[in-house]
């Protein structure tokens, strides 16, 4: 049985990763770390919190105590670190909490994982590292947030050179699929636009973001996990380019909204143009490809939102303390 401690496992990309991940192997012992911050939700992982490999801690990346207790606890072996303050909107209006736990936080676990001789730590990064292209393409982040992830990321590599440890690094495109936050760009717009309300996109809407389904990066997560080169990065994305202004815009049309919802809102400082990632080396070195087309996963997705109003409406109407407490307790 692989012991493996997930941080930040009850957000977007970290639920989805085990929600599936426990159905496709049966050798995993999760122990799923989460601090619980306002992006973290317990019930996307009600389809696991009954499976007997998988257990929950409430608690913050940044707490020593607390992480070596868990290592020595449940014997832990194996790490992939998702937990993260992750919207750039966000970073901009504070940048702080984005130090503390992306890079000081990203450092405390390097260090117990150092402590406890792990076979194997998985950093979850970002293209916003590299914007544009391969994996030795220099690095030019330009908000707080993706300096914070290039901060990390070079901190497991300075750990993997230093003093030999098996890290390994993956950067992935930008994803979308169930369970989404709804501050990040499709969860808002579908939301927005059920509800009748502005749909404001930045600037002139001719951003390019390369989008990815969640599945599809959390299946190249575990195929690097499991059989990428230590001291490696990879890249993960679809080759879905696309402007923000046409998602939008095919969003309404799902929606059978119209485009006068649409408003052009002041620029994000700093804005990336546009990002686009090669991810020639995962496809030829360990053989994955996405399985996702954009036409029918966004639509999925759509429908996904549309099914599930009572998850996003209890977080748009800010009812999740009471419905926590409730439900969990003080968990
Ligand atoms: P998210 O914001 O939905 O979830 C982050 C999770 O981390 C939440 O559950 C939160 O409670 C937890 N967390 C935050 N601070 C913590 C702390 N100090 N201690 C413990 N837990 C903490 O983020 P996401 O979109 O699921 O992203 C997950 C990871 O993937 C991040 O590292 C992000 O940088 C990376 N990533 C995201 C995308 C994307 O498109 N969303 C793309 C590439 C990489
Ligand atoms: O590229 C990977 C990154 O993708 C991840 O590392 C981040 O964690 C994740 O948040 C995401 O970052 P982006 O800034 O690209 O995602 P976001 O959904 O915030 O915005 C996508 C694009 O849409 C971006 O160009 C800004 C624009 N936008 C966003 C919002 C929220 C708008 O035009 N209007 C909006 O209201």
């Amino acid at each position: 049985m692989k012991h493996i401690l997930v941080t930040g496992g009850a957000g977007f990309i970290g639920s989805n990763y085990i929600n599936h991940i426990l159905q496709e192997r049966d050798d995993y012992f999760i122990v799923n770390l989460d601090k619980l911050t306002y992006a973290g939700n317990l019930e996307n992982l009600k389809a696991s919190e009954n499976n007997p490999r998988y257990t929950f801690v409430k608690g913050d990346i940044t707490n020593h105590e607390l992480v070596d207790y868990l290592f020595k606890k449940f014997d832990i072996r194996y790490v992939i670190n998702f937990a993260a303050e992750s919207h750039v909107d966000r970073s901009i209006l504070g940048s702080q909490i984005f130090y503390q736990t992306n890079v000081i936080g990203t450092n405390v676990l390097l260090e117990a994982a150092r402590r406890h001789n792990v076979e194997r730590f998985l950093q979850v990064s970002t293209d916003e590292v590299e914007g544009l292209f391969t994996e030795s393409t220099p690095l030019s982040p330009n908000s707080p947030y993706s300096s914070s992830k290039t901060a990390a990321d070079m901190m497991a590599m300075a750990f993997y050179h230093t003093y030999g440890m098996p890290v390994l690094i993956t950067r992935c495109s930008n994803n979308y699929g169930p369970l989404q936050f709804p501050e990040k760009l499709i969860p808002l717009m579908i939301i927005n636009a059920l509800h009748d309300k502005k749909l404001p996109v930045y600037g002139d809407g001719k951003n390019v973001r390369d989008w990815i389904y969640v599945i599809d990066h959390n299946r190249a997560i575990d195929l690097v996990f499991n059989n990428g080169r230590l001291g490696e990065v990879y890249n993960i994305g679809a080759s879905t380019e696309m402007y923000n202004i046409d998602i939008v815009k095919l969003i309404l049309k799902e929606l059978g909204k119209t485009e006068s919802l649409i408003e052009y809102v002041k620029d994000r400082p700093g804005h990336d143009r546009r990002y686009a990632i090669d991810s020639t080396k995962i496809q030829t070195e360990l053989g994955w490809k996405p399985e996702y087309n954009f036409a029918d996963a966004i639509s999925k997705t759509i429908r996904w939102y549309l099914d599930n109003k009572e998850w996003w409406e209890r977080i748009i109407s800010g009812a999740y303390t009471q419905y926590y407490q409730k439900q969990y307790g003080n968990k």
